[in-house]
This record gives structure tokens, C-alpha cells and sequence, in this order.
């Protein structure tokens, strides 16, 4: 049998990015490809790229630029560049970097094969197609069933419609497009079968998921958890990431009553001032989603949330600022993601007056500092508690297994290795700065 080609991928930006590099490893699989971590053994490098913020395309060139020694030594080596950079870049990449053989959007991955094909046959391959099969359907795995880790994402949905004014997602993912309930559900027992117990749904705007549903109807989010939720050996359920605008009634419903949903969302505001929203084009304000976060934890009081927040938007002045630290302070975030806001071409804010960079770092610096406040006050809530703790690794102790609780938390615990990949009971007796420690009460 001829020795397998090695395939590196790395993988930068969201966990969309992480889900769509398992699925291309595992697709390059049926090419006689198996995974490497080393680029020097590679006969194939891809680099999975994010658009999101910063000079994303020119970080993807110079790391390019340092492929050059391996492809002098190794002429055979294939190098290609996937993701939202390859989307928004297309042909552009190949001009400014001849040794790129291969160029491929997001919705174009089950043409994958092919196209290292080609590359093999010495041409250049680009496909920045937005075709409207189901690219997951024909991404499946075509080698022998691998065992897997206890947690899986699963891409339910893809693309945006709400063109926020900062934002590169609706032009590089395309338009939403949710993928149908049997297929996603047939994803998930595979994935069960394999040992996964945790399934995180993912979407770029993934509340907006309208699938059709196995009874030929429509079905929302809340349908396809429910439906979900009734998998033997599925244990907890999650998604990510959600706009407030498309948290519908049946969606807060489930956070009360679906044992298997997570109490853990992460609900993006971006800022606390209306102004600034309405300049973002976010289509909601600050009270919509003070009221919207009410009927949440209504439904869910031990909810923990999570968000993203931008500062130094375009126009954004000291008052609106404020305004974002005190929609912080009245939430209570239990974990963020806070970004300086980041000129991305081709989107409306791109054009508006630019803040000062001085400006967002001194911004950037006391959200941040306000956020870890209030990530070190819940966490240290949680002492005394008793959770649930999916085991995922060995710590770096001794005994030591880490895993996840139910509200996203990493949690230390000195536990039997058997238990790696179950749900044991734990009381938390201890905070550190981005983990909890915990003793084992059952297994
Ligand atoms: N600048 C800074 N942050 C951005 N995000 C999206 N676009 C930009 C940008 N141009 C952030 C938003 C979004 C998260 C995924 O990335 O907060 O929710
Ligand atoms: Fe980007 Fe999210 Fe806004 Fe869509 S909803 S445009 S993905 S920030």
C-alpha cells in the first residue's frame, strides 16, 4: 500500500473555521491523506483563514512567505489557502504569492479533492463559488469511523443576512443558509457513536436556523435542540453565536425546560449605546436587550452569558462609551470577548471618520478590566456549588483529569481516568483566573 500524504492544516478565527478543518481533513482522508502537526512533513499545507479583524490577509501572506524554504526543498509540497481571507482575496492570492497552488472559499470545500487533484496534475486550482448544494453532505467522511473526543461542534447553519456596519461575515459566509433536520440529526448519532457527549450547534447567526424540519415543515432552533435532546447518549447541548433580534419565545422556553440545553448563551450587544447601535445597523438598543436578557434568566435564573463587545467604533464618543459600561455592570457578563474596533474594506463603517487608536486602547483597557471584575465575581459565586463536569484531558497534575461544567467553566479536579469522557458530580471549592478547581463528589 503507498504510504499516506501528510496533510498540516492550521486553522485561525472561530470555531466555524475549527469545524470546517475537521470536515476538510476528513474529506482529504478519501484522497489518501492523513493530518500532521508539523508543516516540514507535510505534503500538503492549508492555511484556514479568518477575515474578521486587523490585517488579517497580510498576516496570511507573510506567513506564506515562510512555506518558501519547504516548497524549494520539497517542489511536490501543495500549498493552499482556505477560508474567509481565500474568500474575500480569491485570485488576488495566486498574484501576489505564486507558490499558492490552491484557493478555496468556504463554500466550495467539498470540492476539495478535486482540486488538490488538479494541483497534482501541476495547475493552479481556485474556487470561490457560493453553490447551492450542501457542502457538509458532500464533505462526509469517507475512511473507517474515527473515535472522537467527548465534545463536537456541528455547523447547523452558515452565512448572515444583518449586515452590521462593521462587519466582513455577510459578504465572505454569504446569506444564511441552514442545513435540514435529518441531516443534522443523522450528524449528530454518528458523532454519538463515536463517543461525543457534548454537541455544540454552530452558526454564524445560529438562532436565525430555519430548517426543514423531518415532518417537511419549517423548524427553528428550539425544534431541532428539542429534537436533538432526545438522542440517547447526547447528554448536553449548546450554540453559538446567537443575535438578540432572533431569541424567539419557543428558544427562551427551551433554556427552562430542555435539561439537556446548557445554561450558558453567549449574546452578542456589541455596545451598550443606542446611537452607536443604530449606527452599526444592530437593529435592536440597549433596552431591547436589557429586557430580552429579564425574560432569559426568567427562564433560566443560573443562566451565565456571554458576549462580544466592540469599542471605538467610528463616532463613538466618551458618553457612548459609558453607556456601554454601564449596560456591563447591569447584565453581568460571565465571560466576554471585547475587541477595538478594526477598519474592515468594503464594509459601510469603513468609510466614517476613524477614532484614534489611543483612543480604543484606553477604552479597550477599562472594559476589559470591568469584564475580568465581573468573570472573577462569578466565578468565585460558584464555590460551594455542586455541577456537572464533562471530563475531557488530564490536568497537568498528577490524577488530575479537566473538563467543562454545565455553564462553560474549566474545572480541575483529581479524578480516576475512567472518568475521562463522563459526567461526574463536583463541588467547586476553589477560583483561579481562567479555571475552577473542584472535588469529586460522584462519577
Ligand atoms: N472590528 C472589531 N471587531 C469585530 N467583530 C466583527 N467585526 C469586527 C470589526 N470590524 C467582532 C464582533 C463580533 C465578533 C465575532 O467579532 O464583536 O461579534
Ligand atoms: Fe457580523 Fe454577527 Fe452582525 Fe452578522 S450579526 S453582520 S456575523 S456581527
Amino acid at each position: 500500500m503507498a504510504e499516506p500524504k501528510k496533510l498540516f492544516i492550521k486553522t485561525y478565527g472561530c470555531q466555524m473555521n475549527v469545524y470546517d478543518s475537521e470536515r476538510m481533513a476528513e474529506a482529504m482522508g478519501g484522497s489518501g491523506y492523513v493530518t500532521t502537526d508539523s508543516p516540514e512533513d507535510a505534503d500538503m499545507i492549508l492555511l484556514n483563514t479568518c477575515h474578521i479583524r486587523e490585517k488579517a490577509a497580510e498576516k496570511v501572506y507573510s506567513e506564506l512567505g515562510r512555506f518558501k524554504g519547504l516548497k524549494a526543498e520539497k517542489p511536490d509540497l501543495k500549498i493552499g489557502v482556505a477560508g474567509c481571507v481565500a474568500q474575500a482575496e480569491g485570485e488576488e492570492i495566486m498574484r501576489r504569492q505564486p507558490l499558492v497552488d490552491l484557493v478555496v472559499g468556504p463554500q466550495s470545500y467539498h470540492r476539495l479533492p478535486q482540486m488538490e487533484a488538479k494541483t497534482r496534475a501541476g495547475e493552479k486550482a481556485l474556487d470561490t463559488d457560493f453553490p447551492e448544494e450542501d457542502k457538509f453532505e458532500k464533505l462526509k467522511s469517507r475512511g473507517p469511523a474515527a473515535k472522537r473526543g467527548p465534545t463536537a461542534f456541528l455547523t447547523v447553519q452558515e452565512g448572515c443576512d444583518k449586515f452590521c456596519a462593521f462587519c466582513v461575515v455577510p459578504y465572505t459566509r454569504g446569506a444564511e443558509v441552514s442545513r435540514p433536520a435529518d441531516r443534522v440529526l443523522a450528524e449528530a448519532r454518528e458523532l454519538v457513536s463515536r463517543g461525543v457527549r457534548e454537541i455544540t450547534l454552530l452558526g454564524q447567526n445560529v438562532n436565525a436556523y430555519h430548517g426543514e424540519g423531518a415532518d417537511g415543515r419549517d423548524w427553528g432552533l428550539a425544534r431541532l435542540i428539542r429534537e436533538l435532546a432526545e438522542v440517547d447518549g447526547l447528554d448536553r447541548i449548546r450554540y453559538t453565536t446567537s443575535h438578540p433580534n432572533d431569541m424567539e419565545d419557543d428558544l427562551i422556553k427551551a433554556h427552562g425546560d430542555c435539561p439537556k440545553l446548557m445554561p450558558y448563551l453567549h449574546l452578542p450587544v456589541q455596545s451598550g449605546s443606542d446611537r452607536i447601535l443604530k449606527r452599526m445597523n444592530r437593529s435592536h438598543t440597549a433596552d431591547s436587550y436589557l429586557r430580552l436578557i429579564d425574560r432569559i434568566r426568567e427562564a433560566r435564573p443560573d443562566i451565565l452569558l456571554s458576549g462580544d463587545f466592540i469599542v471605538g467604533f467610528p463616532e463613538e464618543t466618551d458618553d457612548d462609551f459609558e453607556a456601554t459600561l454601564r449596560l456591563v455592570e447591569q447584565v453581568r457578563y460571565g465571560q466576554c470577548y471585547s475587541f477595538k474596533y478594526s477598519t474592515r474594506p468594503g464594509t459601510p463603517a469603513a468609510e466614517r471618520a476613524q477614532l484614534p487608536e489611543s483612543v480604543k486602547d484606553e477604552r479597550l483597557q477599562r472594559l476589559q478590566a470591568l469584564l475580568n471584575q465581573q468573570q472573577a465575581e462569578i466565578q468565585a459565586e460558584m464555590v460551594g456549588r455542586e455541577v456537572g463536569v464533562l471530563f475531557e484531558k488530564k490536568g497537568r497534575l498528577p490524577g488530575q483529569l479537566v473538563g467543562k461544567s454545565d455553564h462553560l467553566h474549566a474545572v480541575h479536579v483529581i479524578a480516576p481516568e475512567a472518568l475521562l469522557g463522563q459526567i461526574g458530580r463536583v463541588r467547586i471549592t476553589g477560583s483561579a483566573s481562567h479555571s475552577l478547581a473542584g472535588e469529586l463528589i460522584a462519577g
